[in-house]
């Protein structure tokens, strides 16, 4: 039996019998977490207590749970926005308590859709869709093709005015829609969402759902939401509660 064929029949591969072993499998969990812990306030603030998560390439989870929980710390730990005080975390194979480029890391393998779009006035809607793709190798009129691609995917009725308006004269549906845009130029393996419907009025907000659902299905992106919502955390394969800054339930 070769080394190859005795790899794939072990049972044990990804989680090995001693406990001691970190085995990570790119092919199957593409997120990878071990008691991490973050806290703030020089310690009296624990907005990660011990968390200890894996989710597979392509599964859509909902983490819902009380405000101050740590939803979005856990995001923002996942998105190498924030670097954890303790434990291990990887994402698309990277050692995010180690890795050296993050930036690298953050616009290659992930996509942000915030509440807070951070969308840059002053810059027209498709410059502001470009951006992440500064990182790349594109010339100006690749980026160009590719974020005019992306935003005819977004619904939009009227969309050659809105690639030419400045951000902040759009409404807060279309704003989301240009922000899942620019979340998805580069096309990252993971979408984050951070309440990203919680400011839209209830039809705006389920067509941004079911945008990122489709993408979720279409591209085989991994897609982690923090909603409020059962509603909506029951779109998921899997719903996370997190509290105190644990994962209390699956
Ligand atoms: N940068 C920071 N500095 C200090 N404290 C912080 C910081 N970020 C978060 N916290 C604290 O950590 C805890 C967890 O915050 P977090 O934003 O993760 O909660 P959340 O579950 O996302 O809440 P919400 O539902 O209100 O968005 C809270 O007590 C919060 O005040
Ligand atoms: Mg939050």
């Amino acid at each position: 039996m070769s080394f190859l064929t005795l790899m794939l029949k072990n049972p044990f591969r990804n989680h090995p019998p001693n406990g001691d072993v970190y085995v990570m499998n790119e092919q199957e969990n593409i997120i990878e977490i071990h008691d991490l812990k973050k806290s703030y306030d020089k310690g009296k603030i624990k907005a990660l207590n011990g968390i200890n998560l894996e989710i597979k390439k392509g599964e859509f989870i909902s983490i819902m749970g009380p405000s101050g929980s740590g939803k979005s710390t856990l995001l923002n730990m996942i998105g190498a926005l924030d670097k954890a005080d303790e434990g291990s975390i990887m994402v698309s194979g990277i050692d995010l308590m180690t890795a050296k480029d993050l930036n690298k890391f953050r616009s290659k393998e992930i996509g942000f859709v915030f509440q807070m779009h951070n969308l840059i006035p002053n810059l027209s809607v498709v410059e502001n869709v470009e951006i992440p793709m500064y990182e790349t190798n594109l010339s100006s009129k690749e980026m160009r093709e590719r974020a005019l691609e992306l935003l005819e995917l977004m619904n939009f009725t009227n969309l050659n005015d809105i690639i030419k308006q400045d951000p902040t004269k759009l409404s807060g549906g279309e704003r989301q829609r240009v922000a899942i845009a620019r979340a998805l130029v580069n096309h990252p393996s993971i979408i984050l969402a951070d309440e990203p419907t919680g400011a839209l009025d209830s039809k705006t907000g389920d067509n941004i759902l079911k945008l990122l659902k489709d993408l979720h299905v279409k591209e085989n992106v991994t897609l982690i939401l923090v909603t409020h919502e059962p509603y909506v955390a029951h779109m998921a394969d899997r719903i996370l509660d997190v509290l105190d800054g644990k994962i209390t339930e699956e």
